[in-house]
């Protein structure tokens, strides 16, 4: 056995550090660098150490560098954001149009994580059957503050068709995507997130999602 750690405030400031300064980085941000094979080494070995219920670990990783491959992905972003779009009336919409909400092309590296379901029952996930694809989403917040850890950046793109994502990097049926993730190093790092610099919303006040024991 391992004496444990025990970690000093100054670590202990450290974590809140990166907390606060971890981003979602889009397109207009990347470098063209590439990145390391041992540095992508550490990406993965950060989500390889999320929890994940029973113990199941029931992700995979799809690393993507070739551009046509980030072309394919582009292009469902596309059609997906023509649909997004009419779901925005006026203003909100002229805002929603004036965003750039992906890097898959700029990004050097995509990581496509998705949930690969047990055959049989998982312990922990018998009563709520999401536990599974919550734990991928774990890894994949190790993997974000890892990034930001390493000055890489990091950008999650949802407004994408999965089943068209996983036609493209030919996915078994039963494989779920969860993020799909775009990582670079970046010319900056934002202070604050950029839809709340841009207006699109507010940041949310600890006493308005903190409950005192239970709902009034
Ligand atoms: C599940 C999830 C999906 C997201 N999808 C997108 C996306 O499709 N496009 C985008 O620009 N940002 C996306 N984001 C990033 C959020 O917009 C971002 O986290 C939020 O605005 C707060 O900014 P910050 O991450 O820089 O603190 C996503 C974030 C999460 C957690």
């Amino acid at each position: 056995m391992q004496s444990q750690r025990i970690f000093t405030t100054q670590e202990q400031q450290l974590l809140e550090e990166l907390l606060v300064h971890r981003r979602d980085v889009r397109g207009n941000h990347f470098l063209k660098k590439s990145i390391p094979r041992e540095v992508i080494d550490k990406l993965i070995k950060a989500a390889l150490a999320a929890p994940s219920v029973g113990y199941s670990q029931p992700w995979e990783f799809v690393l993507i560098q070739d551009q046509k491959t980030k072309q394919a992905i582009k292009k469902t972003f596309s059609e997906e954001t023509q649909r997004a779009t009419l779901q925005f009336t006026d203003q909100k919409q002229k805002e929603y149009n004036a965003l750039k909400l992906e890097g898959i092309i700029e990004a050097p590296l995509n990581i496509a994580v998705f949930y690969k379901p047990k055959n049989g029952p998982v312990l922990g996930q018998t009563s709520m059957p999401d536990m599974g694809k919550y734990s991928v989403v774990c890894a994949i917040q190790n993997m974000w503050l890892m990034a930001r850890s390493l000055n890489i950046g990091m950008g999650w793109v949802s407004i994408l068709d999965p089943e068209k994502v996983k036609k493209v990097l030919h996915a078994p049926s039963e494989n779920q995507l969860i993020g799909y993730l775009c990582f670079g190093y970046t010319d900056m790092f934002y202070n604050q997130p950029e839809l709340e610099l841009r207006k699109w919303d507010r940041k949310k006040l600890q006493n308005e999602v903190v409950i005192n024991e239970k709902y009034q």
